[in-house]
């Protein structure tokens, strides 16, 4: 037995493993329950009774730098793995790029958020619409141009459905399904059969406000103007309202701020006349009250409408339309800081 022992303390002493497969082998071979250590441990019994003490002490000397010899191995391996691939922990971690909002939705998010402090809520609507929500209800007459073949892309003929040129058909849905007071704003696409220019797109972005209550008057309307033009361009912007014409407001008006980058001097941004228009709005025409099945006589209101792009424009200064939607990195990482 003392002879078992001491070759088998010799070879463990020898022992080399490469890689975790080798080791597990080893570990089997000498230590698991029919490994050759537990083997002599298993016949220790037949140990003579006068040499079982200086056995068992051998026996318990050899498990044990068995059991130490595997750990060392186990380290040596993976030391020397770190080594052969060459991972240098000091290297700092791979540049992941950071990503940036779209332009159009910061300034979306900006207009949502000034018309909640108002009390406003947010409404959405389809894309593909009926030519009723679009313009019949919305007051416009059969032969209106709106409807004409060049600014509307038709999609089928009878019943008529189309892209919706304008969100104020979100407001025919909500005052078809929604009993006064309402107090909505509609942020969403559009789009127009326009050729593609600087200047325009066939598809871009406008939010439409509406407000309908008893007693609305003329002054909530610009009250509410007001406090946009100053949260969104800054406490000293002024408004002023243009005499205009929808089909769906009346009387109707346009909004002009004084010029954001000149503060109304006059620059070629305005084109030296201190104003820009960013918005039309108007006292919505007791026909579409009616024709959505709200009592004219009891509620009137007021709505608006701007387009996200013209309000982009004016903040950033951005010149041409259909950087918008090129999905150029250079252009869109600019806005990693806009808030
Ligand atoms: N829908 C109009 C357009 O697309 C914008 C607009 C003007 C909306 C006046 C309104 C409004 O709600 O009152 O040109």
């Amino acid at each position: 037995m003392l002879d078992k022992i001491h070759s088998l303390l010799d070879e463990i002493e020898n022992l080399r493993a490469q890689n975790a497969e080798e080791l597990e082998a080893l570990r089997i071979k000498y230590l698991s329950k029919k490994g050759s250590i537990s083997v002599l441990m298993d016949n220790f019994r037949t140990v003579p009774a006068d040499q079982k003490r200086e056995v068992g002490m051998k026996l318990n000397q050899l498990k044990q730098i068995a059991q130490d010899k595997i750990k060392a191995l186990k380290e040596e391996f993976e030391n020397s793995n770190v080594q052969n691939t060459e991972i240098d922990l000091t290297r700092t971690s791979y540049p992941i790029p950071l990503g940036a909002r779209h332009p159009l939705s910061i300034v979306k998010e900006e207009i949502n958020d000034i018309f909640k402090r108002l009390g406003f809520s947010i409404a959405e609507g389809p894309e593909i619409e009926d030519d009723w929500h679009v313009f019949s209800a919305l007051n416009f007459a059969d032969d209106h141009p709106a409807r004409d073949m060049q600014d509307t892309f038709f999609i089928q003929s009878d019943p008529q459905v189309v892209l919706r040129t304008h969100t104020s058909s979100v407001q025919t849905r909500v005052m078809q399904n929604t009993k006064p007071p309402i107090r909505i704003i509609c942020p969403g696409r559009v789009y127009r059969n326009e050729a593609i220019s600087y200047r325009a797109h066939c598809f871009f972005h406008q939010v439409e406000a509406l407000y309908i209550d008893k007693d609305v008057s003329f002054v909530d309307l610009r009250q509410a103007l007001l406090f946009f033009a100053k949260e969104m361009f800054g406490e000293d912007t002024k408004i002023r309202l243009r005499p205009s014409y929808f089909p769906f407001t009346e009387p109707s008006a346009e909004m002009d701020i004084s010029c954001n980058i000149c503060g109304g001097t006059g620059c070629p941004f305005c084109k030296h006349t201190g104003w820009v228009e960013i918005l039309g709005c108007g006292m919505i025409d007791p026909n579409v009250l009616e024709n959505c099945g709200i009592d004219s006589k009891v509620y009137s209101g007021y709505a608006l409408g701007m387009g996200i792009e013209r309000i982009t424009n004016l903040k950033y200064q951005v010149k041409d339309l259909r950087m918008f939607s090129e999905n150029d990195v250079s252009f869109l990482e600019q806005f990693q800081n806009a808030h």
